[in-house]
């Protein structure tokens, strides 16, 4: 038995759909209430909904009892000041399991190659369900800012580099893809992410949208892309280092965005 995944998404393991008209909706993500959520300091969490509405973002599998990414209990506090934002992520009409707005700090290409991670949306997921895929929907206008996503987290030429102007929206397998945002700044960043159940739900809501399975990337320049391997090559050997004077055993990085 395997799980129920969308087609569309098999090729490349993300979807970009036709961009929404940001400008048209209030900046609720002002108003919302964060949390510090596996803070490196880069980044903070507003959950809209998380596993029993509570003001908090964790793993829904982290909870007593533990459930997977789906069913998730919308937080009133926030909900109540962003009823777009709450709108936008029911609106495919998928279930819905963690449900959040993430501030995102600027950072460099190197801190985002060493942020890249895969999410963990199916953990406890009973097969033959639908798989779990997150929606980010960019709410500030970053046209200079990237959705970093790599097939292979050490490999460069796997990577696909989506551009995040106002409006964008992109449905991703995060489980599959590695996937980090460079954020050059200046201003803070804030993107809806929303867990997904794949269905036909989902399905119809990509189909009406003119959804594209890959994208051309705008050019980078191979020795940044060199200098950040290195970068990232030494900061995972300091780490490693460090949690060996520690008596830890090295485990890689891994934080949910
Ligand atoms: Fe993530």
């Amino acid at each position: 038995m395997s799980y129920i995944k969308l087609p569309i998404m098999e090729e490349t393991g993300y979807i970009v759909l036709d961009s929404y008209d940001q400008s048209q909706d209030p900046q609720e993500w002002l108003d919302l209430t964060y949390v510090d959520w596996k803070s490196s300091g880069d980044t903070r969490f507003a959950p809209l909904a998380s596993a029993y509405g509570d003001m908090e973002c964790n793993g829904f599998w982290n909870h007593t009892p533990p459930k997977t990414d789906k069913d998730g209990v919308w937080v009133p506090a926030n909900t109540d000041v962003a009823p777009r934002l709450k709108a936008r992520a029911e609106e495919p009409g998928a279930n819905i399991g963690r449900c959040r707005v993430i501030e995102l700090k600027p950072n460099t290409y190197s801190d985002c190659i060493y942020n890249l991670h895969i999410d963990d949306n199916n953990r406890l997921n009973p097969e033959g369900t639908g798989w779990i895929v997150r929606g980010f929907f960019n709410l500030t206008d970053n046209p200079d800012s990237v959705m970093i996503l790599r097939e292979d987290r050490d490999d460069p030429t796997t990577e696909t580099r989506i551009p995040l102007p106002a409006g964008t929206q992109v449905i991703i397998d995060t489980q599959r893809l590695w996937h980090a945002v460079w954020h050059p700044g200046p201003e803070l960043r804030y993107c809806l992410i929303t867990s997904w159940t794949s269905g036909p739900e989902l399905q119809s809501y990509i189909d009406a949208r003119n959804p594209r399975a890959k994208i051309a990337n705008a050019p980078l320049e191979q020795s940044v892309i060199d200098d950040a391997a290195a970068e990232v090559a030494r900061r995972r050997a300091e780490r490693a280092a460090r949690l060996a004077e520690q008596g830890k055993v090295h485990v890689d990085a891994m934080s949910e965005a």
